[in-house]
């Protein structure tokens, strides 16, 4: 099985906490999203239990 978090599929769910999934978050950032302040505001992503930071972190790092 591949673990590479790199190739995990686009509709991998980052932030469980609001759904919010791989796909969304690279939408956005393809639109010039690219802080993750600005995607919590978008997604309300990390505002939950707040664990995905480091995984929407990696995302926009990309
Ligand atoms: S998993 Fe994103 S805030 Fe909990």
């Amino acid at each position: 099985m591949n673990t590479d978090n790199s190739s995990r599929p686009k509709e991998t769910v980052i932030c469980t906490c609001t759904g919010t999934s791989k796909e969304k978050i690279e939408q956005l950032i393809a639109k010039g999203v690219d802080t993750l302040d600005k995607i919590e505001s978008a997604t309300g992503a990390n505002t939950g239990c707040g664990s995905c930071d480091i995984l929407i972190q990696e995302l926009l790092d990309k």
